[in-house]
C-alpha cells in the first residue's frame, strides 16, 4: 500500500465535489486515494484483454501495474451494470473504513468523467472459485483448506461483530474469497454490504446475492441479517471441504446439490465420503467431518438456529464443541427460476415462505459456481426489527 502512495492524490476533507447523480460528498470518503483514468489506462496497457482477469456483476477486472511497480486489481464498473453508482460509492465508503488481514484492501478509486473504477490490492492466487473449484495447479492440502475456512470465518466475524455498526456482506461465495501468495484468504466485494445502525438488527432493501449461496429467507422474503451471511458461509465451508461447487448437474441426480448430499450423508453417518477425494488419507477425518457439521449448522432453514459467526469461529478452531442436537435438515430453495423470475414472483407475493430446496438460477447458468455472478434487483425497501 505504501509503495503506491506517491502516485495518488488524497481526497481533501475540504472538497465539496459531488458525484454525478448522487448526494454523496467525496469528503465523506476518508482514506481513499484518487487515481487518474490515464494512470490506470497506462497501468493496464489500455485495459487490454491480456490484462483482464475476470468479469463479474460490476464489470471487468484487470490486473494493473502502477508506475512504481505496485500490482493492483482494477475493477471497472460497466455502464450497464445493475450495480450502479450508489453501490460503487457504498463499496468505497465501507471498505475504506475497515482493515483486516482477511479482507481485501481497497487502495482507491477513479471517478473521472463517466469512469467509475475501484483499485484493490492484487491477490496473486486468484479466487477459490477459479482455483479450488476451477482449474489450477495449486494443491489444496487439508492444512491449507483449514486455514482458508478459519481465515474467512475470522474476516466475517470481524465484519459481523467488531466493526461498528456491523456489516453484512450479502455475497459470500467462492469467487469472493481471494488468495494471496501464501494462500491466505481475503474476502472481497463489499459493494453489497450495508452498514446497520446498532438499534436496527434487520435491514432489507433488495436481494443481491448469488444462486446456490442465498439463504431461503433472503431469496424468498428479502430478509437480510448476519444469519444470511452465515448461511452462505456454511455453503462455502462445505465447498472447501468437498472441493466441489454447490451445484453440479453433471453428477448423478442425488449428488447434484451439495447441501442435499451433505444432509443425506450426515443422516447415514457417512460425512467422510463428502471430503474431497484429492486429499486421499492426508487429512484429519474427525476435523473434516466436524467442518461439514458446522456447514450444516450454518445452513439451517431457520436463521435463529444458525450459530453466530463468532461461535462458528470458535467451533472451527476447537474452542467450542459442535452440538449435534442442533443439526437439522438444511434450508433449501427449489425454485428452478432465474433471478428475475424470482424477483417478479416475490413482488407479486407468489413466492411462499414454505417453498424449500435449492435456489438454482438454472437455465442461464453453468454448473460451476465460478461462473455465477451476483444478481441485484430493486423491489422494495423495508426496515424491520429483529433479534438477529
Ligand atoms: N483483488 C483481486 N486480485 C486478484 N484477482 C481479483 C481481484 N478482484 C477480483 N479478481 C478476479 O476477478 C474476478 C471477477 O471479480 P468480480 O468480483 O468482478 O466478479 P465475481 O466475484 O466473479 O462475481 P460478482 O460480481 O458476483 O462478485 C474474480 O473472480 C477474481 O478472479
Ligand atoms: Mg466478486
Amino acid at each position: 500500500m505504501t509503495c503506491c502512495s506517491h502516485l495518488f492524490r488524497k481526497i481533501r476533507s475540504s472538497s465539496a465535489t459531488r458525484f454525478a447523480g448522487t448526494d454523496i460528498d467525496i469528503s465523506e470518503l476518508h482514506n481513499v486515494k484518487i487515481y487518474t483514468y490515464k494512470e490506470l489506462r497506462i497501468a493496464t496497457t489500455g485495459f487490454s484483454l491480456a490484462n483482464k482477469i475476470g468479469q463479474g456483476g460490476f464489470g471487468s477486472v484487470y490486473k494493473g501495474k502502477l508506475r512504481d511497480g505496485c500490482l493492483v486489481a482494477i475493477k471497472v464498473l460497466s455502464a450497464e451494470s445493475k450495480q450502479g453508482v450508489q453501490e460503487f460509492l457504498t463499496e468505497i465508503k465501507v471498505i475504506s473504513s475497515i482493515e483486516h488481514e482477511n479482507l481485501v484492501k481497497l487502495y482507491g478509486c477513479c471517478v473521472e468523467n463517466n469512469h467509475r473504477i475501484l483499485v484493490y490490492g492484487y491477490l496473486e492466487n486468484n479466487s477459490l472459485a477459479q482455483t479450488l473449484l476451477g482449474h489450477s495447479n495449486i494443491k489444496f492440502s487439508w492444512d491449507v483448506r483449514h486455514n482458508i475456512c478459519v481465515g474467512v470465518a475470522r474476516g466475517l466475524a470481524f465484519l459481523h461483530g467488531e466493526v461498528q455498526p456491523h456489516i453484512i456482506h450479502r455475497d459470500i461465495k467462492a469467487s469472493n474469497v481471494l488468495l494471496d501468495t501464501d494462500l491466505r484468504p481475503k474476502i472481497s466485494d463489499f459493494g453489497l454490504a450495508k452498514l446497520i445502525s446498532p438499534n436496527l438488527t434487520h435491514i432489507s432493501t433488495r436481494v443481491a446475492g448469488t444462486a446456490g449461496y442465498v439463504a431461503p429467507e433472503y431469496a424468498i422474503r428479502n430478509q437480510v441479517t448476519r444469519k444470511s451471511d452465515i448461511y452462505s458461509f456454511g455453503v462455502l465451508l462445505l465447498e472447501i471441504v468437498s472441493g466441489r461447487p454447490n451445484t453440479n448437474r453433471r453428477l448423478p441426480v442425488k449428488e447434484q446439490y451439495l447441501l442435499t448430499r451433505a444432509w443425506d450423508l450426515y443422516e447415514k453417518g457417512e460425512l467422510k465420503t463428502l471430503v474431497d477425494s484429492f486429499l486421499e488419507e492426508d487429512f484429519s477425518v474427525e476435523e473434516a467431518v466436524k467442518f461439514c457439521k458446522i456447514g450444516l449448522l450454518c445452513t439451517q432453514d431457520s436463521p435463529q438456529l444458525r450459530p453466530s459467526m463468532s461461535t462458528v469461529l470458535k467451533m472451527l478452531i476447537g474452542e467450542k464443541d459442535v452440538n449435534e442436537d442442533h443439526i437439522i435438515k438444511p434450508g433449501l430453495i427449489f425454485e428452478f427460476v432465474d433471478a428475475n423470475d424470482l424477483e417478479d414472483k416475490r413482488c407479486k407475493g407468489e413466492v411462499k415462505s414454505t417453498c424449500t430446496s435449492l435456489l438454482a438460477n438454472s437455465r442461464k447458468q453453468d454448473d460451476s459456481s465460478s461462473s455465477k455472478t451476483s444478481f441485484a434487483t430493486m423491489c422494495f425497501t423495508a426496515i424491520c426489527d429483529r433479534t438477529n
